[in-house]
């Protein structure tokens, strides 16, 4: 079967900056791919071309056997794209539910169907209890949390995730990679933004490194670790004499 999502040759210049430079990359059915690499190597970006946000400068973007480059991000959320931003867009004057129910709205205008399946969702990732606070009220890790909640309730094939691991505790990022895996069982593709190595190599199936916009390497996660070439990304080294 062909790949869920798929990038061909795509291009995204601010001005000057090449913040993604021809970048073909696939998820496939079922699977959960970790996008990595330094900072400003072009990973929110390549997820705001996938969600529809921005239109690539060049290339396509193919969601489901569909070429999607030119749907507006709204239609492609109702294709099956969610997505969570690195920077919490939670409704904070809202409670967690009526967050929830935002989401749950792509799928029906029935407001009665929206609320079950918003709390479906609130069950499904362990803010059943926080339903009724307000979203400005949860702590940093509920936030997180309550994003994905969000996408979940839009019914996505695939999901992105943008640093939803990042800044938290120890504990608290080993119950978000549960969830993540939950996600997964649940028939759910993932596709995930995540900086702390630990946490997002023993969660992956595969992992793509982006480095100053381009694909740098690509494959299972032990071997990526163990790249020469990312190791050198990573470390910045890429100046050094001799590197
Ligand atoms: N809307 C924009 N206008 C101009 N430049 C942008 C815009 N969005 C991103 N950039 C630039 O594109 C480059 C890639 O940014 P991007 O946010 O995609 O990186 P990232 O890999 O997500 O980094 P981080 O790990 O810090 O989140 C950066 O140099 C950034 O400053
Ligand atoms: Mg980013």
């Amino acid at each position: 079967m062909s790949a869920l999502l798929e990038t061909r040759g795509v291009w995204q210049r601010f001005g000057g900056l090449v913040a993604n430079s021809d970048v073909s990359i696939s998820v496939g059915r079922g699977e959960i791919v970790g996008l990595i690499g330094p900072n400003g190597a072009g990973k929110s970006t390549l997820f705001n071309l996938i969600a529809g946000v921005l239109p690539p400068t060049q290339g396509s973007i193919w969601f489901d056997g569909e070429d999607v480059t030119r749907m507006p991000a709204a239609m492609r959320c109702r294709r099956g794209i969610g997505r969570t931003f690195q920077v919490v867009k939670s409704f904070e004057t809202m409670t967690v539910i009526d967050n929830v129910i935002v989401g749950a709205l792509v799928r029906t205008t029935v407001m009665r169907e929206a609320r079950r399946k918003a709390h479906e969702v609130l069950e499904f990732t362990g803010l059943a209890a926080r339903a009724d606070v307000l979203a400005s009220d949860l702590v940093p890790a509920e936030k997180r949390r309550l994003e994905v909640a969000r996408a979940l309730a839009t019914e996505p094939k695939l999901l992105l995730l943008d640093e939803v691991l990042t800044g938290l505790t120890p504990t608290e990022a080993q119950t978000g990679v549960a969830l993540v895996r939950k996600v997964r069982d649940a028939g759910i593709t993932v596709l995930m933004v995540e900086h702390v190595m630990e946490i997002v190599m023993p969660l992956v199936d595969r992992a793509i490194v982006l480095d100053l916009g381009k694909v740098l390497v690509e494959g299972k996660p032990a071997d990526v670790v163990r790249d020469p070439k990312v190791i050198k990304a990573y470390l910045g080294d890429r100046h050094a004499v001799g590197a």
